[in-house]
């Protein structure tokens, strides 16, 4: 009887004393962290900072949730950013000066967390492509810097935070983001959509899976599948990040057996080179112009599809498809998919999100193959950027092929192309960093539930 009044204060002086027990060591981590655990339920907020350090830029997103991982707004925006350009693969040679120059947005984001809640906000950046192609011992560098400049701010800072994270990784937050703003995180895994996201360098499929389904995966060579627990709902995720095929990166590949002779993807009238990746590509186009026909051929020769598959049921490239299911069912298609779709009006170029069905996409690319000059294709798509232009035949039997003969879409299958969606009052940008910021409140809370079961175990020892 008379342990029940006395435990609060027992609790209150135990988290006061133990991380002066423990200050240092693995321990002291753990200690550190149950402090933090407590106090995060005592404000009911929770704020992340993620830093997103891709090749053109760096940006910092702050995002605020309540214990539910509710997202808040924090004075009015749902996610509060700030960017610099260059990208911190610009300082490959000056590390120091890589990490001063996202000093700015580190002391923006600091600012935004009211005082009492910084110590338990955690900080984290994950670098991109742009970090991935300098090359490890460069990058480790910046990595390092950056790591120093945290540690030194009132943040919640771990050093395996600050990295380069992988194609996969982002697809897998992506996914997390985009269930999450559509309200479907926590169904079970039939009630998710599958998100596919055309990027610069690669392109990336991500949908949840069955347990059953997952259990049959090919276990030689990579994995393509990571378990999540995510508000209270466990998922099997299939990803896979083809690199190589992102919308930049795939112009290369469709150039590469064409160097030595004209490219029927390329707009009449064309003659030029096209850089990807530090490699020249000649981009001749025949003297008759572009061909839809002609094009497709050599599309479908890029995407590689009769390459030998080791695991049963591929879709290109070698690639395991995943085993298709529910969750593969409503598919969302991001980035370079919506950029084209809206540009070449195949949805609303106003709106945020449309439906369209693959076969709209190949509608879209006879008419654009079938143009006989860049000055025809600017008159008719004024929003197509001018370096663009010679590449509009190209771009759309990329998607089209991509969609159908690359990941096995029926042509008549309606999908959703998406920038931003529909959260409450705010219409927010679909991208990995939200995603990235809710794994790691998931984490944490059931980070919460451990340390209680570390407390019960300590008050009976
Ligand atoms: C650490 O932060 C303090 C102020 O917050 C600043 O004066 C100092 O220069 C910083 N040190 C490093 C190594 O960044
Ligand atoms: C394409 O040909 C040009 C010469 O016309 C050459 O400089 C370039 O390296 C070639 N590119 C590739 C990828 O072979
Ligand atoms: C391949 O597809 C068949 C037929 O749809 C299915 O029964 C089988 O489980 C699939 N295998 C894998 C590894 O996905």
């Amino acid at each position: 009887m008379l342990t029940k009044p006395f435990f609060p204060r027992l609790f209150l002086v135990l988290l006061l004393v133990l991380p002066c027990l423990f200050g240092n060591g693995a321990l002291g981590r753990k200690m550190t962290l149950v402090t933090r655990e407590v106090r995060i339920q005592n404000s009911g907020e929770i704020y992340v900072v993620i830093f997103d350090a891709g090749s053109s830029g760096t940006r910092v997103h702050v995002f605020r949730f309540d214990e539910n991982i509710n997202i808040l707004p924090i004075n009015g925006e749902l996610d509060v950013q700030a960017k610099v350009t260059p990208g911190l693969s610009s300082y490959s040679d000056n590390p120091k000066e890589a990490a001063s120059s996202i000093a700015p947005l580190l002391e923006k984001a600091v600012n935004t967390v009211p005082v009492k809640l910084r110590l338990q906000t955690p900080v984290k950046l994950g670098a991109t492509a742009g970090l991935r192609l300098i090359g490890e011992e460069k990058s480790e560098k910046i990595l390092h810097a950056v790591q120093i400049l945290f540690s030194n701010s009132s943040l919640w800072y771990e050093k395996d935070w600050v990295v380069v994270i992988s194609g996969t990784e982002e697809g897998t937050y992506m996914w997390v983001t985009m269930n999450y703003l559509l309200g479907h995180l926590g169904n079970e895994y039939s009630k998710t959509v599958g998100v596919v996201d055309l990027g610069g360098a690669s392109v990336q499929m991500a949908y949840a899976i069955s347990a059953e389904t997952a259990s049959n995966a090919p276990t030689t060579g990579e994995e393509y599948i990571s378990k999540h627990h995510l508000r209270g709902t466990n998922y099997n995720l299939y990803v896979h990040s083809y690199l190589r095929y992102g919308q930049d990166a795939a112009r290369a590949e469709i150039l590469k057996s064409t160097n030595d002779s004209v490219n029927y993807c390329i707009l009449s009238g064309y003659n030029g080179k096209y850089k990807y990746n530090g490699a020249l590509y000649n981009a001749r186009s025949s003297s008759s112009g572009s061909n839809y026909d002609k094009c497709r051929e050599n599309v479908l020769e890029a995407l590689n599809l009769n390459a030998n598959c080791e695991v049963q049921n591929c879709t290109f490239n070698g690639v395991w498809n995943g085993g298709g299911g529910a969750g593969q069912d409503k598919l969302y298609l991001a980035t370079a998919f919506y950029y084209r779709a809206a540009d070449f009006n195949i949805i609303n170029s106003k709106a945020g999100s449309g439906e369209a069905t693959p076969a709209d996409f190949k509608r879209a690319a006879a008419v654009t193959c079938a143009l006989k000059s860049q000055e025809e294709a600017s008159t008719k798509y004024p929003n197509v950027w001018t370096s663009n232009l010679p590449f509009v035949c190209m771009d759309l039997v990329y998607q089209y092929t991509l969609l159908t003969s690359g990941f096995g879409l029926d042509d008549e299958k309606s999908v959703t192309l998406i920038d931003k969606v529909k959260y409450g009052d705010f219409y927010p940008e679909a991208s990995w960093p939200l995603g990235s910021a809710i794994q790691t409140v998931s984490t944490m809370s059931s980070t919460k539930q451990e340390a209680k079961n570390m407390f019960r175990f300590w008050s009976h020892a």
